[in-house]
């Protein structure tokens, strides 16, 4: 930090910033964590320097004896991590990891079936404002509307009409189990690949908090910086039959060199990712969503399904009379940092939604427990109570702020 304050004063003082907010706010966007010295160190290192176009001794340039090493054992522990056959480490990121799902199993045209956006699924699983509902011809399947969880025979229904050609399960915003054996039995019937897109539950996959996808599944897509705690990165995972026309997908189909500074850091991740402390973490990480639930729901918070299962509650904030928005802003000034949501079925606009999504992967990370998370739900219903009223907020704030005192924030040092 000494040397960029010199070259950059400007850039160094927004990063200390962010860090003071990051070490000061109690950060509960479902899919954001803090990364371990290690990892932020391998992704700041001179790795970032070396094009190496190609995949381990297939390269389109010299000089690869010691990136070949990094890539390697990044595809081994990922591997050994997922128990999958073969592992592609380098997408850029979580939507060019699926994108190259898409191509490598589709080409330019097929057809899809994915949970629908304002049921809890991603973008890049057909929704039309992505390149997945644009190019591809697309079903949605989603939720029951009374318990909103996922309606599996609907999804059959549909597959057995549209008979898509790729299935994509997985989502950004369910508190549920996903049942990865229904979904296999519905692309057996289709003839479709299945996807497990697990970007928000690798690690509860990992640690047995959610059942695993393999053997359900085809195809696994993750980002690599949610709970798994390493750098902003994609992966994918697959049976040894997909492996080349996945890798082809990727590198040359979508992708020039590799980021090899954040390859080095997936592998740092994916090696603490396999210890029992990370097992141990990713237990508390479930335990501590069950808490943050049962803590809201005491105070008369309405959830979608009625709780958790995994990392993330999902509030339905119309039934205290507010919106998402406006409890999100209220919640940010009080230091609380969640994200507005849509929630199934939502009369209400994508940015100025009916629901709140809170997530305890990162302060899992710091180490609060259940007794935080109860004293946190108390905060959330103090800041729903006090819309409007700056000084509340602000008192709010610094009783945010005490209670991240206490926790260190890994990676952050002031
Ligand atoms: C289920 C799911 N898949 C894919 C992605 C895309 O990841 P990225 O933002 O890294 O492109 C996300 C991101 O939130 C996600 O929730």
């Amino acid at each position: 930090m000494d040397q960029l304050r010199t070259t950059d004063p400007e850039i160094a003082e927004l990063i200390a910033k962010e860090a003071r907010r990051q070490k000061s706010v109690l950060r509960m966007i479902p899919s954001e964590n803090y990364a371990s010295d290690a990892v932020l160190a391998a992704t700041g290192s001179i790795l970032a320097n070396k094009y190496s176009e190609g995949y381990p001794s297939r390269r389109y340039y010299q000089g690869q004896e010691n990136i070949d090493g990094v890539e390697s054992l990044a595809q081994a522990r990922a591997r050994a991590l997922f128990k999958a056959e073969h592992a592609n480490v380098q997408p850029y990121s979580g939507s060019p990891a699926n994108m190259a799902v898409y191509l490598g199993l589709l080409g330019k045209t097929g057809r899809v079936m994915g949970m629908d956006l304002a049921a809890g699924g991603h973008l890049t699983h057909g929704a039309k404002a992505s390149f997945s509902g644009t190019y591809y011809e697309v079903v949605h399947y989603g939720l029951f509307r009374d318990s909103g969880l996922i309606d599996y025979q609907g999804a059959r229904r549909l597959a057995r009409e549209f008979k898509p050609q790729l299935i994509f399960t997985g989502a950004s915003s369910y508190p549920r189990v996903i049942d990865f054996a229904a979904f296999a039995e519905i692309a057996r019937e289709a003839g479709a690949h299945l996807v497990a897109d697990i970007s928000h539950i690798s690690g509860l996959c990992i640690s047995g908090d959610h059942p695993h996808p393999f053997p359900h599944v085809d195809v696994i897509t993750t980002t690599t910086h949610k709970l798994l705690r390493g750098p902003r990165g994609g992966m994918i995972l697959c049976r040894e039959e997909l492996a080349a026309r996945l890798d082809k997908a990727v590198f040359p189909g979508l992708q020039g060199g590799p980021h090899n500074h954040a390859t080095a850091a997936i592998a740092v991740a994916l090696k603490e990712a396999s210890g029992p402390e990370y097992a141990q973490y990713c237990h508390q990480v479930a335990s501590n969503a069950r808490a943050l639930a049962q803590g809201l729901l005491e105070r008369g918070f309405s959830l979608i399904t009625g709780g958790t299962d995994n990392h993330l509650v999902l509030i339905d904030c119309g039934a205290k009379g507010l919106t998402g928005k406006a409890l999100a802003v209220a919640l940010e000034q009080a230091g609380i940092v969640g994200n507005a949501n849509k929630i199934p079925f939502d009369p209400r606009p994508a940015n100025d939604p009916s629901g709140l999504r809170l997530g305890t992967p990162a302060l899992t990370t710091r180490g609060m427990k259940e007794p935080e998370m109860d004293l946190i739900a108390g905060l959330v219903a103090q800041v729903a109570a006090s819309l409007g009223n700056a000084q509340a907020l602000a008192h709010i704030k610094e009783l945010a702020a005490e209670l991240c005192s206490g926790f260190p924030a890994p990676g952050i040092h002031l």
